[in-house]
C-alpha cells in the first residue's frame, strides 16, 4: 500500500496518425475512466503533440513527448527544444529511452543535458534507465543502471526530487519476457537508494517499471513497494489495454 499517486504513462514509440490517434485517445476518454488515485499520461511522436492537448486538455490525461534536445535552440536540425515542448503545455517527456541510447548514440551525459533542459523549462523529465540481457547476464545490472542515474543526479543538483525514474530492463522492451516482481523490485531498491542518498525527498520519487508491462502482469509489478507506475509501450496503443492497466493502479 502507498500513499503515493501512482503513474502510468503510454509510450507510443513511433506509432500513431492523427485519425488512429483521435481514435485511441478518445477510447480512453469516454466513457471517463475512475483515476481519482492514478496519475496518466501518454508520450506521443511530437507532430502530435498539438492533437494531443486539444485533445486531452479538458481530461485527467497529461501528454507528454519523448525525446527533448540537448541544445537550448539554433542549428541543429531535427531537434525538437524544450521551449518548443512548452508550447505544447507538456507535463512529461521521455529522457535517455534504451531505444535513444542504443539506436542514437546517446550517452548518459547527454541523457543528463536533456533532462537538465527539460526541468529548466517545468517540464517533468522521465529518466529511462536500464540493462541489456548480455549487461544482466555478465552480472552488470547495478553498475549499469547506477551509473546512467547518477549521470542525471550529478548534472540536475538539488531538482532531483522534481524526476521521475523508468526502469526499462532493455530485453524486456517489446519481448513480452517481463521482469518478474522481485526482479524489478530488487533494481527499484537500488535505485530508490541510490536517490535517497542524493535528496531528502526520494521516498516521494516516481519509480515506473517499463517492460512488456500489460494488463494481465501490471497489478503483481504495481504491488512491489518500490514501483510506483509503469511506462507502457506496445499495451498503450490498445485502449482496453491501457485502462486496464490504469485500473490495476488505482485499484491498490
Ligand atoms: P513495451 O511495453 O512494448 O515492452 O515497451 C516498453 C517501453 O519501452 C516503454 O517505454
Amino acid at each position: 500500500m502507498t500513499m503515493k499517486r501512482l503513474l502510468i504513462v503510454g509510450n507510443w514509440k513511433m506509432n500513431g496518425q492523427l485519425a488512429a490517434n483521435a481514435d485511441l485517445l478518445g477510447a480512453i476518454l469516454h466513457p471517463t475512466p475512475a483515476c481519482d488515485r492514478v496519475d496518466m499520461a501518454v508520450c506521443v511522436p511530437a507532430p502530435y503533440l498539438a492533437q494531443a492537448q486539444l485533445i486531452c486538455q479538458a481530461s485527467a490525461l497529461s501528454w507528454g513527448g519523448q525525446d527533448v534536445s540537448a541544445h537550448e535552440q539554433g542549428a541543429y536540425t531535427g531537434e525538437v527544444s524544450a521551449a518548443m515542448l512548452q508550447d505544447f503545455k507538456v507535463r512529461y517527456v521521455l529522457v535517455g529511452h534504451s531505444e535513444r541510447r542504443q539506436y542514437h548514440g546517446e550517452s548518459s551525459s547527454v541523457v543528463a543535458a536533456k533532462a537538465q533542459r527539460a526541468l529548466a523549462k517545468g517540464i517533468t523529465p522521465i529518466v529511462c534507465v536500464g540493462e541489456t540481457l548480455q549487461e544482466r547476464e555478465a552480472g552488470q545490472t547495478e553498475d549499469v543502471v547506477k551509473r546512467q542515474l547518477a549521470a542525471v543526479i550529478q548534472q540536475v543538483g538539488h531538482c532531483v526530487s522534481e524526476l521521475v525514474v523508468a526502469y526499462e530492463p532493455v530485453w524486456a522492451i517489446g519481448t513480452g519476457r517481463t521482469a518478474s516482481p522481485e526482479q524489478a523490485q530488487a533494481v527499484h531498491a537500488l535505485l530508490r537508494a541510490q536517490l535517497n542518498a542524493a535528496t531528502a525527498n526520494a521516498p516521494s520519487i516516481r519509480l515506473l517499471y517499463g517492460g512488456s508491462m500489460n494488463a494481465s502482469n501490471a497489478a503483481s509489478l504495481l504491488a512491489q513497494p518500490d514501483i510506483d507506475g509503469g511506462l507502457v509501450g506496445g499495451a498503450s496503443l490498445k485502449p482496453h489495454d491501457f485502462l486496464a492497466i490504469v485500473a490495476a493502479a488505482q485499484a491498490l
